[in-house]
């Protein structure tokens, strides 16, 4: 039997993890955080103003995820297509985790969240790299919330990595072609080792995927909002997970 919102509205203490699985709260929620821009427009702001609300947003989700023992937050922070945007505006985004884990780091280890990140890392700046190494490091035995940043992300990018190195391996170490399977083709995607999203959230009205987790996203709910991402509350975290307790999954079954 689902609980209630109140349940989680008025909860001290945080979800156990049997209270996860009886309950049907997802295990995995990724969420597409749109609507920075237009946020900031409707205040006469700067789009970067957006960004920066967007940010502590990500701190107040993450908190509440982990209240409610979700165990993967993927966070769609930065896609490959992003880098189309205005170079100011690709500067202060590819900032921001610096300047996130520069606040935040501390409180987050104090709360077991481990950092992760998924996309081409190699090719982010400097400084967005270091920050990031530094928090998985510092973070990397933590077994709370696996908070996982999304950066230079691409579904499409990510699939055609995977199917090259399948090649690579089919030449050099003895794959051979009947052992590829959907299970052995995950291993070679950014998600290896993490389940699928139980949830998909998107903010901002709008109603696609935008390239994130085409793969992984087969059986997921999706659930759409207008709020826009600075305005995304614990709240709308709440209503988002009280919907998808409603949902009856049948992965193509009856
Ligand atoms: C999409 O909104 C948002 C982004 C491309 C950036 C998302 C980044 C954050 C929320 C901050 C990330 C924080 C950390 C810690 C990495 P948009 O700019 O496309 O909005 P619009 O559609 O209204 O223009």
């Amino acid at each position: 039997m689902s609980m209630k919102l109140p349940f989680f509205k008025n909860r001290k203490t945080k979800v156990t993890k049997e209270e996860r699985e009886l309950d049907n709260i997802p295990k995995h929620v990724a969420i597409i955080m749109d609507g920075n821009g237009r946020w900031a427009k409707k205040r006469g702001l700067p789009r970067i103003a957006g960004h920066k609300e967007g940010m502590d947003v990500v701190k107040r989700v993450a908190k509440t995820a982990a209240n409610c023992h979700v165990e993967i937050l993927t966070l769609y922070a930065f896609s490959t297509e992003n880098w189309q945007r205005p170079k100011s505006e690709v500067d202060y985004i590819l900032g921001l985790p610096k300047e996130f884990l520069h606040i935040y780091l501390p409180e987050l280890i104090d709360n077991n969240v481990k950092i992760e990140t998924i996309g081409n890392f190699d090719v982010l700046p400097d400084h967005t790299k270091e920050a990031i190494n530094y928090a998985k490091e510092k973070t990397k035995d933590n077994d709370g919330l696996l908070l996982n940043f999304a950066l230079n992300y691409g579904s499409r990018f990510e699939i055609i990595q995977a199917i090259r190195q399948v090649i690579t391996d089919m030449d050099s170490s003895g794959l051979s072609l009947d052992k590829l399977d959907e299970h052995l083709f995950s291993q070679y995607l950014y998600t290896t080792g993490l389940t699928d999203p139980d949830l998909l959230i998107r903010t901002s009205g709008e109603q696609r995927l935008s390239n994130f987790l085409l793969w992984q996203s087969a059986y997921s709910e999706f659930w759409f909002t207008d709020v826009l991402w600075p305005d995304f509350t614990e709240e709308t975290f709440m209503n988002a997970l009280h919907d998808y307790q409603q949902r009856k999954r049948r992965y193509g079954g009856i």
